[in-house]
């Protein structure tokens, strides 16, 4: 398949007379889409069912008589003023029960059931409107949902849903009191409408009260996403699309990705890494104007399966953002090198946010393909480049992994409500893994928690996977390769408790967890033969074999050929071993890649990115700071 590029684009922001040669100049950069629309709700209906879809009308037919296919987005993370006046309860409220108010964005609550048929409408106005123009070739709903934490909310909406929603699920308060746990501090409830939201409590609220709000809080966002794909379905027949973020574990992306067609997300490399990725001060500074080297890859493989084979990356960051603590400019050749990363992972088209810096509002130190001004920024010249260059790739081929990932929401809400240890997370955790088999050069699959089918893998890790689903757990039983479960794998019910007999109960892995520490972040244990697990460490039992054990000699890896129980959270480096060790035995080339130098294989070629701030060379190839290079397998 042919790789295409885009822009997001704000006519609403500019003079009419400047859309046809910002249209015309973004064709000249070799762009083939336009996403427009997705903040324009006040100026499609400036008040309640007056509409002004003039402009709009004249917008799609300058950008699509340029030559350009439009992305529509909906309006929905942006409800006017009006309609806040309309349902002042609409508005979510925080865990300390204030209101989160008018004046920037994402200003709504999931459970106001107003508030979503008021996306019903506009959507079902929008999809008669545009849903056969021949120009909008797809459709984005919403914006980001969860960005700037908009998932959870504490109002009175959310507290008549939940209540609803457990009985529902529960059918009796005995049957939720017997799964809670609640006889425990003499919790229980005699009616569902007793049943209050897990926030302000004088102490830790229920850990499955927090895990139902979680579930709850998660479904909403899916019932929401899918009013909207009900109404856009009746009109269209292009390819619905939402675009996800980086770092979100709030809602379960397989649900509402299950419902669309393709799945994007919005990548800031500079911006993630400071603002929302561990990693020491040096690691950092190294990164600075480049990014993790393994966060972009980590999100496209990830939502390459979220999409079922379909993923873009609707914003690429093209310049400093305005959003992170600190907002350096991208080392020059790195809005070249993430597309190619996002092309090489499988994205379909790569959009670049945004065409022009705006001079005003929240975002005006946000760079774009272009300065206020108009005259072009850095990153211009470099999406000219990759145009030009797409055109010398007929195809870059299908990707293909021996390695997996099984990533899981719900053990990261599991892992919120009960972390045990102050750094415990889940994505934190998967990362972490996920990071030690692209080091060793692996091409990475991530998959769903009910993955049925293992077979085309030779090397599957499922860390953290709180209570395996009986697919996986059936799957990997049969599994012919090597799987890697743990820590924390299989060690809880579905409703959090501690199962017995105790977990991981998977037939053919004799292993159980008898005994979990947590440990401050610089202490860690040390096993025999180098490296050290921190923040975590489980005491094994059973009668499997032991693979690798503690200085101590107590178990840290153990069990069968197949199938095998991590008791702890490896450092980087040891778990660099751990994968070596794993490849090794199942006969996988893997490499110890330079710090900073990436590869990844694509059916027919061979692509290698340079994070590094310094030219490197490997196998003869020397790559340029921020370089890519790519040969034909
Ligand atoms: C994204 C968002 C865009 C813009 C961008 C700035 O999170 O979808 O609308 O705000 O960040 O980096």
């Amino acid at each position: 398949m042919k790789r295409t590029l885009g822009v997001c684009y704000y006519p609403e922001h500019w003079p009419e007379d400047q859309w046809a040669t910002d249209a015309a100049q973004m064709v000249a950069t070799g762009l083939t889409w336009v996403r427009i629309g997705e903040f324009a709700w006040a100026r499609m209906e400036p008040s309640p069912g007056t509409f002004t879809w003039d402009w709009l009308d004249r917008a799609i037919a300058v950008l699509g008589e340029a030559g350009l296919k439009i992305i529509l987005g909906t309006p929905t993370a942006t409800p006017p003023r009006w309609m806040v006046d309309k349902y002042p309860d609409m508005l979510a409220v925080d865990a300390q029960g204030q209101p989160r108010k008018f004046g920037s964005r994402r200003h709504y609550d999931f459970s106001h059931l107003g508030y979503r048929e008021e996306c019903r409408r506009i959507a079902r106005l929008m999809g008669e409107r545009y849903g056969s123009n021949p120009h909008i070739a797809a459709w984005q709903i919403d914006n980001e949902y969860d960005c700037h934490n908009t998932t959870l909310s504490y109002s009175d909406a959310v507290r008549q849903g939940f209540q609803d929603w457990l009985a529902q699920k529960y059918q009796s308060t005995d049957a939720l009191n017997r799964a809670w746990g609640n006889v425990f501090w003499s919790m229980d409830y005699d009616t569902f409408d007793q049943i209050d939201l897990p926030n302000l409590t004088v102490t830790e609220p229920n850990h499955p009260h927090q895990l139902a709000f979680r579930r709850y809080s998660s479904d909403q966002v899916v019932a929401f996403n899918k009013v909207q794909v009900d109404e856009l379905r009746k009109h269209t027949d292009a390819p619905l699309i939402h675009n996800y973020m980086g770092r979100i574990t709030t809602f379960d992306h397989w649900k509402v990705g299950a419902d669309l067609d393709i799945a994007s997300w919005d990548s800031y490399p500079i911006g993630f890494l400071s603002d929302r990725l561990e990693g020491t001060p040096e690691f950092k500074r190294a990164f600075l104007r480049q990014g993790h080297p393994d966060n972009q890859a980590f999100h496209h493989d990830l939502y390459r399966a979220v999409g079922k084979g379909r993923m873009w990356v609707m914003e690429q960051q093209p310049g400093p953002v305005n959003w992170a603590p600190y907002n350096p400019a991208p080392l020059p050749g790195m809005a070249r090198l993430w597309t190619w990363e996002a092309f090489a992972h499988g994205a379909e088209t790569v959009c670049y946010f945004r065409w022009r810096q705006a001079p005003f509002a929240q975002e005006q130190m946000h760079a774009g393909l272009l300065r206020p001004d108009s005259a072009p920024a850095p990153a211009l010249a470099e999406a000219r480049q990759v145009a030009d260059e797409i055109e010398t790739l007929a195809s870059v081929g299908t990707a293909k992994a021996q390695a997996a990932l099984v990533f899981d929401y719900e053990s990261a809400w599991g892992w919120d409500a009960q972390p045990q240890g102050a750094d415990f997370e889940m994505f934190r955790l998967a990362f972490a893994a996920y990071c030690a088999l692209r080091r060793a050069g692996l091409n990475i699959d991530i998959l769903p928690p009910d993955t049925a089918d293992l077979s085309a893998y030779k090397l599957v890790m499922a860390p953290g996977i709180m209570s395996l689903s009986e697919p996986l757990r059936a799957a990997l039983v049969r599994f012919e390769g090597i799987a890697l479960i743990g820590p924390r794998s299989d060690t809880k019910t579905d409703e959090l408790s501690i199962p017995t007999p105790l977990g991981p109960n998977l037939p053919g892995l004799d292993v159980s967890v008898a005994l979990t520490e947590s440990m401050p972040p610089d202490d860690g244990i040390a096993l025999e033969g180098g490296g050290q697990f921190l923040h975590w460490f489980e005491h094994l039992e059973g009668k499997a074999e032991t693979f690798v054990a503690t200085q101590a000699g107590q178990p840290a890896i153990m069990g069968s050929k197949n199938l095998r129980y991590l008791a702890g959270w490896p450092d980087d480096r040891t778990f660099d071993q751990i994968v070596a060790g794993l490849c090794d035995a199942l006969g996988m080339e893997t490499r110890q890649l330079p710090e900073g130098l990436r590869l990844r294989d694509t059916e027919t070629h061979r692509f290698y990115f340079n994070y590094a701030a310094v030219p490197l060379t490997w196998e003869g190839v020397t790559i340029p700071p921020a370089g890519v290079h790519w040969e034909e397998l």
